[in-house]
């Protein structure tokens, strides 16, 4: 029989209770974690959102300890009773009131609970599937908890700060006009218009623009974005975003509000000081030094260029890379000689994986360069590989020889996969760059044509306004940056086109026509002649912020109800169908080639 809560109330939270409260009498409210009986004592960790606590039932208290009997786990209930210190020798070391208990005179047996489809322990964790399905109670799990309130905390802590920095929260809508904005929109059928949709926000980049141009001066907003992309370990389709931006600003006042920012959020809630200001390379630098955009300098293993070194090499695979005016790269495995041929295609099969045709290498002994490709190499070229790449005796050199930006995407992966192998950082270093100077455009080989490197509305740097008459777009560099940590992109922002004429080039290189402009962006353009203010800003991920922050990994780790990489949601099980009714309402029907490819998945 179930007792209701009556006029009870709590007086405490279970870990707010230590050894000065004792032989107070309090009233708790929470789950049974686990129970023990032991001769007539009956132990149960009661656990509510603050932690656990353990209480005690006396056989004496007949009627209490009877009904204890029967609680099992997951049961809620509601105890009152006396705070105890427990004896020297019952002292539990691992739970925060380890040094106390609570002996129970009442008891409530608010609900009870069926035994449970997934365990609430870490040690014994459920497939991922089944954790979704049951989201609510994997929730329950310390660890999930603990992220799921660390966010809560980060997200408190930015606002505060911004708003004593005279930002304004202001929130911006979910249903907006579709705009090509690189990412895949998820769209939203319009009953009253029917036949038209809105498209969910990938970012409230233009709303944000807008707010300046409304003179709002700094805004700020906790954003929710929706992307249908291909998911990652670090991608969720919808996902929320720090979304700030400043009016009459400079790219080094965002940098330093956005330190100071980071420096608050981290020490208020993680208690680490971090190094202000953070180093910052140029995109060029952070090419050729680490071959990616997005480099974890928490250690070295810098890339080499042996190019000039190579440039007469009788071996094919460097000589045909280098006429094709590619280059020749390195890096350097320290104590990596050891490894065998396993191992060694292991790594040939990471360069393979990504589009290149292997992975060259040679081990450094005492005479100098061995094995591998050693045999293709002169005198001359080998004396001075060692002397460039300052290899050492049992070392592994591996080389890649490919086009620019395949070299760099081999060996930025290879890098890292040596990070991780050989462990050559701290895993509670936070190591923080700003990466500047992107090139606005880049040229996609595959779509023939030119896109931005991030998005459409950002100002080249004035120097550069001359290479769109020359239309040397790949010349043009634009007030652009990326804040990275531990190797992955935090934030991304830039100084916006604030001048139509400037706006104008832009889309022009992208090859809209003034219909499609006209028709996409009208709105926006429109709005760029009415006095807009020059603008910036930037977009840090809280996902991925709480995820560093919480050495998570997985980002699903760090949202309450994530989706899983197919983009559904296991819990409430959709995407789902809807009725005929709803879908006659917006005038859509689904098509037999579509419930046919849903049959098929
Ligand atoms: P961008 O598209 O680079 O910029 O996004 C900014 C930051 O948002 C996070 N992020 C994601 N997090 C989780 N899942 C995703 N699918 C995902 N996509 C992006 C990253 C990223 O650095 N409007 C611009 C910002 C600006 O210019 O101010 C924008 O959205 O942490
Ligand atoms: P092959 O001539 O294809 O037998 O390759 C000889 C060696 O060079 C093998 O170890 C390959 O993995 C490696 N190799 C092939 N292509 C490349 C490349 N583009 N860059 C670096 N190494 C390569």
């Amino acid at each position: 029989m179930l007792d209701f809560i009556g006029k009870k109330r709590r007086t405490h939270f279970a870990e707010n209770l230590n050894i000065n409260n004792g032989e107070e009498k309090v009233t708790l409210m929470g789950w049974v974690h686990r129970r023990r009986d032991l001769g007539g004592l009956i132990f149960i960790d009661l656990r509510d959102v603050s932690g656990i606590i353990q209480i005690v039932f006396h056989p004496e208290n007949e009627e209490i300890h009877k009904k204890a009997g029967k609680l099992r786990n997951e049961y809620v209930i509601g105890i009152s009773g006396i705070v105890k210190a427990r004896s020297e020798s019952n002292i539990n070391k691992n739970i925060k009131t380890g040094k106390i208990e609570i002996e129970v005179q009442e008891l409530l047996l608010l609900n009870d609970s069926e035994p449970l489809p997934v365990q609430i322990n870490e040690n014994i964790l459920a497939e991922e599937d089944l954790r979704l399905k049951y989201r609510y109670l994997d929730l329950r799990r310390e660890k999930l908890k603990k992220i799921i309130l660390l966010r809560h905390e980060v997200v408190f802590a930015i606002r505060e700060f911004l708003t004593r920095k005279n930002f304004f929260e202001i929130e911006t809508p979910m249903l907006m006009k579709s705009t090509p904005e690189g990412a895949r929109d998820y769209l939203v059928p319009s009953r009253v218009f029917k036949g038209k949709f809105f498209a969910l926000p990938q970012s409230p980049q233009i709303y944000k623009q807008l707010l300046m141009i409304a003179g709002f001066d700094r805004y700020f907003q906790i954003a929710r974005c929706f992307r249908d992309e291909d998911l990652r370990a670090d991608r969720q389709p919808e996902f929320t975003q720090l979304d700030l931006e400043m009016s009459f600003v400079t790219q080094d006042e965002i940098f330093e509000i956005n330190e100071e920012l980071f420096r608050y959020v981290f020490e208020k809630t993680i208690n680490i000081k971090l190094q202000t200001p953070f180093p910052r390379l140029t995109h060029e630098q952070a090419m050729q030094r680490f071959g990616i955009d997005k480099p974890d300098m928490r250690f070295g293993m810098e890339l080499i260029n042996l190019s000039e070194i190579l440039q007469n090499s009788e071996f094919t695979v460097f000589s045909s890379a280098l006429q094709a005016e590619g280059s020749v790269r390195c890096v350097v495995a320290e104590g990596c000689a050891t490894y065998s041929r396993k191992q060694i295609d292991n790594l040939v099969n990471i360069a393979r994986h990504l589009g290149g045709k292997g992975l060259a290498f040679c081990k450094v002994d005492e005479n100098g360069l061995n094995a591998g490709i050693t045999k293709f190499l002169s005198e001359t070229e080998k004396e001075e590989i060692l002397k460039k790449t300052g290899a050492k005796n049992g070392d592994l050199i591996l080389f890649a020889a490919d086009s620019n930006k395949m070299v760099f995407k081999i060996l930025a992966e290879i890098r890292n996969h040596f990070g991780r192998e050989l462990k050559l950082y701290e895993n509670d270093e936070f190591n923080f760059v700003w990466i500047t100077d992107f090139p606005l455009f880049e040229y996609d080989d595959e779509k023939q044509k030119w896109e931005t490197a991030h998005h459409m509305f950002t100002l080249p740097k004035e120097e550069h306004l001359k290479y769109f008459e020359t239309k040397e777009y790949d010349k043009i560099e634009g007030q652009l940056y990326d804040l990275v940590c531990n190797g992955v992109e935090l934030s991304s922002g830039s100084i916006r086109c604030h001048r139509l004429d400037v706006q104008k080039k832009i889309f022009d290189v992208l090859g809209f026509t003034e219909e499609e402009l006209n028709e996409k962006f009208g709105f926006f353009l429109n709005a760029l002649k009415y006095g807009t203010p020059p603008h910036g800003g930037i977009a840090p991920g809280i996902d991925r912020i709480v995820m560093i922050m919480a050495k998570a990994e997985s980002i699903r780790d760090v949202i309450a109800f994530p989706k899983t990489l197919q983009a559904a949601d296991l819990m409430s099980e959709s995407p789902s169908p809807v009725s005929p009714e709803q879908l006659d309402e917006l005038g859509i029907a689904v098509t037999t080639k579509t419930q046919r490819h849903e049959e098929k998945r």
